[in-house]
């Protein structure tokens, strides 16, 4: 899918002065827009104007592009917008806060979450609900007999699971149709953190009477090549009908008295202020991409890429790969494979395969430290003077990892280059002499500084 991907030939400097075409293997991180996405707000820019608002024909034709949006989405997840709705947010982690702000629990019960969720699945429902968090196995998959003991253990009392459809630090995709079932079987509802997982894998919520449906799911817009400032919420209509939005004000009501407020129905409700048209219309384009290309054939190319990754990774020795490290297994995770080089900074790491490889990567604890320092088998000592040494405002030799992660257009090549930047940090054949910023940790070669004018600046004038 390379010739759907924007920038893809992108050159950019390195520390040696040269030029080489940029790899992007941050794609957990932020994907690329597609080029249909970048056509479609184009396109639609001349005529952009106010939604839900205006008699304008602009006006008209904005707000059928921002509600056919809603319905694409709502066929890309397969929900039933009879009976959901879609409420597009900023990104995953707006989606989530909001369900944690809007999801009604009795008095007593108990959100289940688990050690690998990313802190925007965890952080919410810690601060809104009593929590309960199911283990992982020492590989870093979902302990399910821990998920089904504690169903069982609080049957009744379990208002809502919160998991991640695929892990942004492993990869691992979790059986969220059959924790679904269990979740339902037990009283409980289910949402999932789909961010990591909608760009790489078909995503069904099912009829709402079937007992494997996802009650709710978070998207990302920039996750899934449209990084214009939008994600969604799906989830059941009656849901969010009780009571009053997060957000309130302009676009989510239907009369306000001095008195009294009759709120709207959904989305309405709760898509506060002028919504992100171009935002919603670009995560809509990058939707109807992905399902004319096929997520199954996204899907088996990324496995393929993955299992020669994993592969030619553990063939180079000095290197620990964590959560699955068996290429035959490949198909159980999205492209992200987690790794540290013996003896070698992950930061420096990072640096280096940036400043001096023109690879682009991730490295450090990802948004989700339990479940890091769990994969990384830290002992308790090295946690707590860890913790101290973070405290003291010192994050040099933090605990980490670098991260490889695979976009549906990522190609051998860009694996390839990866791997050569790791043979030139494993070997010190590299040029910069690197320093650490105790503040963030990070690394940065010694007098160099970016010159980015002849890449992208502020447009002069008109
Ligand atoms: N959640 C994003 C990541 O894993 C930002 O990098």
């Amino acid at each position: 899918m390379r010739e759907c991907i924007y920038g893809i030939d992108a050159m950019v400097p390195l520390l040696s002065g040269r030029t080489v075409r940029y790899v992007n293997l941050d794609n957990a991180a932020s994907t690329p827009p597609m080029k249909s996405v970048v056509r479609a707000i184009s396109e639609l820019a001349p005529y952009y104007s106010s939604v839900h608002r205006g008699t304008g024909f602009k006006s008209r034709l904005c707000t059928d592009a921002y509600d056919q949006a809603h319905e694409i989405i709502g066929e890309f997840v397969g929900a039933d917008l009879r009976s959901n709705t879609v409420i597009f947010v900023k990104n995953a982690t707006e989606a989530i806060n909001k369900l944690s702000h809007r999801f009604v629990a009795p008095e007593g019960s108990f959100v289940v979450t688990t050690r690998m969720e990313h802190h925007s699945n965890d952080l919410p429902w810690r601060d809104h609900f009593d929590t309960l968090h199911v283990r992982i196995e020492p590989d870093g998959r979902l302990d399910e007999e821990h998920y089904d003991s504690i169903l069982r253990d609080h049957a009744g009392r379990i208002a809502l699971v919160a998991v991640t459809g695929a892990s942004n630090v492993t990869g691992f995709i979790l059986p969220i149709h059959r924790l679904a079932e269990k979740a339902h079987a037990a009283g409980a509802r289910i949402m999932v953190d789909a961010a990591q997982l909608a760009p790489h894998r078909k995503i069904d919520m099912k009829p709402d009477d079937a007992p494997d449906h996802i009650d709710y799911l978070a998207i990302a817009g920039h996750k899934m090549y449209a990084p214009y400032g939008t994600g969604a919420l799906i989830g059941p209509k009656e849901g969010f009908l009780d009571g009053a939005p997060d957000y309130c004000g302009g676009g989510t009501v239907h009369v306000v008295t001095p008195d009294e407020v009759y709120w709207a129905g959904m989305p309405d409700r709760d898509e506060a202020g002028s919504p992100n048209v171009m935002g919603a219309v670009a995560m809509a384009a990058a939707a109807k991409t992905l399902m004319e290309e096929g997520m199954d054939s996204v899907a088996e190319h990324e496995r393929e890429l993955t299992e020669y990754a994993l592969r030619k990774l553990a063939g180079m020795g000095d290197i620990l790969i964590y959560g699955e490290t068996d290429p035959a297994r490949a198909s159980e995770k999205v492209g992200v494979i987690p790794f540290n080089l013996r003896g070698t900074d992950h930061a420096l790491l990072a640096a280096v395969a940036g400043f001096e490889c023109g690879v682009g990567v991730r490295n450090g604890c990802f948004c989700a430290h339990p479940y890091v320092v769990e994969l990384l088998h830290l002992k308790d000592s090295e946690i707590s003077s860890w913790r101290e040494q973070f405290l003291r405002g010192d994050k040099t030799r933090m605990p980490g990892m670098v991260r490889m992660s695979l976009g549906c257009y990522s190609n051998r090549e860009d694996v390839d280059r990866l791997l050569e930047a790791i043979n030139i940090i494993r070997d010190r054949d590299y040029i910069g002499d690197y320093h650490q910023i105790p503040e963030t940790g990070e690394f940065f070669p010694r007098g160099y500084t970016d010159d980015y004018s002849g890449y992208w600046m502020y447009p002069d004038g008109v």
